[in-house]
């Protein structure tokens, strides 16, 4: 089936260049709902279970209580999946050159997540504390009829320096936006139901060279990997 775009090319320039864009730099996260429209948007929905939800499940107590799956978007069954990157490649493209001293040509692969509904959330974190190279989290979400009072599942980001948090309802169809260093420590709270995201990770391109020129260093060598464990093994292969 092939996916029409619900929002045209100047309506994707105005929304990075006069919401994207001035909503980071002052606030540093922000949001957008009614990316893809019902159609493309439950399409999405149908691949991220398909892929994530056969996963094993993981237990509820660890760091992290989501099962996940990477994905580039090529693989036949991901159509939709790569609609969406290709869409949010070209928002993210409209804002390089407007953010500071950043230089995006880069992105992670895709991780397709599915909290599994048993009280599971992610402890908070920060998701680039030691300079990786990741620079903007950008995350889909893909749930109807979420009602956080009921169901959890609520994202908290605790801006660094502000006395306020920000929460934000994993809803369908709304794409999320944060600078991924310091800046945003966050947590996803306890999940209730079954909770469809779908999450990249642009890259700063200096940062990130710099980061596989110390892993290249650091390999050759019998120097401890500080936080390791902490990760899994995806970590290690999908950022540096
Ligand atoms: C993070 C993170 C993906 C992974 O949120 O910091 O690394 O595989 N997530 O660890
Ligand atoms: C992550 C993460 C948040 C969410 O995977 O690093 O923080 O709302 N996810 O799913
Ligand atoms: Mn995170």
């Amino acid at each position: 089936m092939p996916f029409i775009e619900h929002l045209s090319d100047t309506e994707l320039e105005r929304l990075a260049l006069e919401q994207v864009v001035p909503a980071l730099q002052e606030y540093g996260f922000y949001y957008v709902d009614g990316l893809l429209g019902e159609l493309a948007g439950g399409a999405v929905l149908d691949q991220d279970g398909r892929l994530a939800g056969s996963v094993p499940a993981v237990h509820r107590r660890s760091i992290r209580g989501d099962k996940i799956a990477w994905v580039s978007g090529s693989e036949r069954g991901c159509e939709a999946i790569n609609f969406l990157l290709n869409l949010i490649d070209k928002l993210i493209s409209f804002c390089s050159g407007r953010l500071g001293n950043k230089a995006i040509r880069e992105r992670s692969q895709a991780m397709v997540a599915c909290y599994p509904g048993n009280g599971a959330g992610y402890v908070k974190h920060v998701d680039n504390p030691n300079c990786d190279g990741r620079c903007i989290t950008c995350i889909y979400y893909l749930n109807k009829n979420w009602n956080a009072k009921e169901h959890g599942g609520i994202l908290r980001i605790f801006p660094e320096g502000k006395s306020y948090v920000a929460d934000i309802k994993p809803l369908f169809d709304r794409l999320l936006f944060f600078w991924s260093d310091r800046r945003n420590p966050h947590e996803v709270q306890p999940s209730y139901t079954t909770r469809y995201a779908i999450t990249v990770w642009y890259f700063d391109s200096e940062e990130r060279a710099e980061a596989k020129r110390r892993f290249r260093d650091l390999t050759g060598t019998n120097e401890p990997r500080t936080k390791r464990s902490l990760f899994p093994q995806q970590m290690l292969s999908n950022y540096i």
